[in-house]
């Protein structure tokens, strides 16, 4: 007899952020379309979290596919050293026409940690490349950043790096100000001063503008970050706006840094970029940053790159997805999102019955998110996440709480009843806990 595709899965796949001797059986899909996964067992299921807050306007959007069939009849990847292509020069062209006018360099990748690395080795080498070395970095607790060496060492959540600690590099963190807790504005900016006090030394600060995803979708006040960039900016420090979830409508903006009037010196992008059909993540930055790595000494270049940099269907794809955003219904999707998430909010903070077992909801343009109250400490290993994501999964709808926190990042494609749906079943499972 032959072994069943679970069983093969089981016996040769290792699966990221999984304890595989704890988990259940994965789900085995076969294909995706819209808001929707169908299993090869025939179940459909609502993709609440747009596949790791990838998809962006549902799987398998029709005109993504032929803008990649197109570039695929051409070619569909080569060498970014010495050689270019249209896609990859059209791609920077649009995406820095929708961004401040102070960008100027866009140096592709191919996920949301390598946007972060090359920001760093960008930041970092720029104060090198003119003899003045820095080391440091500042970054917010519970800030996420990815999984690379240089990633984890400017996130903030332990659950990931403990086992690397001593492989990693200094980084200091501070206090985010958090929206819905004024008392920490103050704490948030003096921790930034106490920092810039006892290290001269610091080369970039690094946030998630507005929202902090992995970290429990925690939402910042942004004229309090306002402040901080701005302290950074008027100390020489070079601020990189981790823009991987946040980027692409996500927080009701196309840019979450569209918040802040202080701009970023560099903004990392990827997840959204191709609307979630292939890997490919930019670094966008400034011409100052750019001109510090131009001289007749080679050592001075960044020295960095990746096989797929510039992929031509990644950039194909981006491009497409990049033009959705042109049409009055991809901006109107985010509107009713919104609008949805503000009363799914209201509805809880409105109801005793709701709001019995929640310490807060939270929410920011197209992201809801509920933090439970419940006997363990908050935090990603909360055991509730897997009560959570079972009664969920029975109602057809996929979500993958962190830890104790519940949240929505739908696709843009998602109807009103799918959203209204999806609510009432966070209602229900509120009301029986
Ligand atoms: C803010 C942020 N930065 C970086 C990353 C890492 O992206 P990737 O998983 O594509 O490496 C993530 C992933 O969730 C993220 O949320």
């Amino acid at each position: 007899m032959t072994k069943s595709y679970i069983d093969l899965d089981k016996e040769l796949i290792w699966h990221p952020y999984t304890q595989e001797k704890l988990e259940q059986v994965p789900l085995l899909i076969n294909k995706a379309e819209g808001s929707y996964l169908y299993t090869k067992d025939g179940r459909k299921i609502f993709d609440a979290i747009s596949s790791w807050w990838v998809n962006l306007h549902g799987h398998c959007n029709p005109y993504i596919q032929t803008k990649i069939k197109e570039q695929m009849n051409h070619f569909e990847q080569i060498l970014l050293a010495g050689h270019t292509h249209e896609k990859a020069i059209e791609l920077a062209q649009k995406l820095l026409s929708k961004l401040p006018d102070n960008y100027k360099k866009v140096f592709y990748s191919d996920n949301g940690s390598t946007a972060v690395e090359t920001a760093l080795k960008m930041a970092f080498q720029y104060f090198y490349n003119q003899g003045k070395p820095k080391k440091r970095v500042v970054a917010f607790k519970k800030g996420y950043h990815g999984e690379t060496f240089g990633a984890m060492s400017v996130s903030g959540l332990n659950a990931q790096k403990t086992p690397f600690l001593s492989q990693l590099f200094q980084a200091e963190f501070i206090q985010p100000p958090l929206k819905e807790h004024p008392e920490t504005f103050g704490k948030s900016f003096a921790d930034l001063e106490k920092v810039l006090e006892d290290h001269d030394d610091i080369a970039a600060f690094i946030y998630e503008p507005v929202i902090q995803g992995a970290g429990g979708m925690l939402v910042h006040d942004p004229s309090e970050l306002n402040k901080l960039i701005k302290l950074c900016k008027e100390k020489g420090i070079l601020c990189i706006a981790d823009e991987v979830m946040t980027g692409f409508g996500r927080t009701g903006k196309l840019f979450a840094s569209e918040h802040m009037e202080e701009k970023p010196h560099i903004i990392c992008l990827a997840k959204g970029l191709t609307g979630g059909t292939l890997p490919l993540a930019a670094t966008v930055c400034t011409q100052d940053l750019y001109d510090a790595f131009l001289s007749e000494d080679k050592n001075k270049a960044l020295l960095h790159g990746h096989s797929y940099t510039g992929n031509a269907l990644g950039t194909a794809s981006a491009l497409a997805n990049l033009e959705l955003f042109e049409k009055p219904e991809t901006i109107n999707q985010i509107e009713n999102l919104q609008s949805l998430n503000q009363e799914f909010k209201d509805t809880i903070q409105g109801s005793s019955e709701l709001s019995r077992n929640v310490y807060e909801v939270r929410t920011q343009g197209t992201i809801a998110a509920v933090e439970l109250k419940t006997e363990e400490t908050s935090g990603y290993f909360n055991k509730i996440s897997k009560k959570i994501s079972d009664v969920f999964l029975t109602q057809d709808i996929l979500v993958r709480p962190l830890g104790n926190v519940l949240y929505f990042v739908p696709p843009y494609s998602s109807t009103k009843e799918e959203m209204k749906a999806t609510f009432e079943t966070a209602y229900n499972f509120l009301k029986t806990l």
